[in-house]
């Protein structure tokens, strides 16, 4: 499926877009408190989501049936969710690192996944 590499590669964008307008916010305001949220979401949101869109899109046999787009879910709303647990546990609401811990379990489901994705099969 060539549509998933682009699917990546937009999501990835808008991940740098929210990324980049918190450290402009954390730049000009001089509080640093929400630098682990920053840091996700440009490393895992646009560095790695722009990553996956870009392996797909260098190897389409790899984007080939449903365990591409099982990655593509379980990656975004683990990324989301950390996202949002992150920034409410930096926030001071500590009620969320269940939240947080939850999402990273898709996070690290989704790149297991995508191990499986590329070590099976070809890739040409
Ligand atoms: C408009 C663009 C950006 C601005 C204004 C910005 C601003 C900041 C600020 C103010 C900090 C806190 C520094 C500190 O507390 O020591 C920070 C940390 C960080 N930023 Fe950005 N950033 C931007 C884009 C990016 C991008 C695109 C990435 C990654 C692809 C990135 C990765 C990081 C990382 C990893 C840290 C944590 C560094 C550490 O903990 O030592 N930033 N950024
Ligand atoms: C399941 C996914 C992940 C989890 C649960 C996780 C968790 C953490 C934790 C607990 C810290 C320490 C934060 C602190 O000291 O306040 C950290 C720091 C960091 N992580 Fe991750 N991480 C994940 C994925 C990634 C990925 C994929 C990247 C890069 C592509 C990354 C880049 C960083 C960097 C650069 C730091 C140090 C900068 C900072 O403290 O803001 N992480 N991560």
């Amino acid at each position: 499926m060539q549509n998933l590499a682009i699917k990546f590669i937009r999501c990835a964008v808008l991940y740098a877009i929210v990324g980049m307008t918190l450290g402009i916010f954390m730049a000009a305001s001089n509080d640093h408190v929400q630098a682990p949220t920053h840091t996700h979401i440009n490393l895992l949101g646009w560095v790695s989501m722009a990553i996956f869109g870009l392996v797909y899109r260098a190897f389409p046999t790899l984007a080939v049936g449903t365990l591409p787009k099982v990655h593509f879910w379980l990656m975004n709303v683990g990324v989301i969710g950390m996202i949002a647990g992150l920034f409410l546990m930096f926030a001071g609401h500590m009620e969320f690192v269940p939240l947080t811990a939850v999402a990273s379990l898709f996070v690290l489901a989704g790149m297991l996944l995508f191990a499986i994705i590329v070590y099976r099969g070809r890739a040409e």
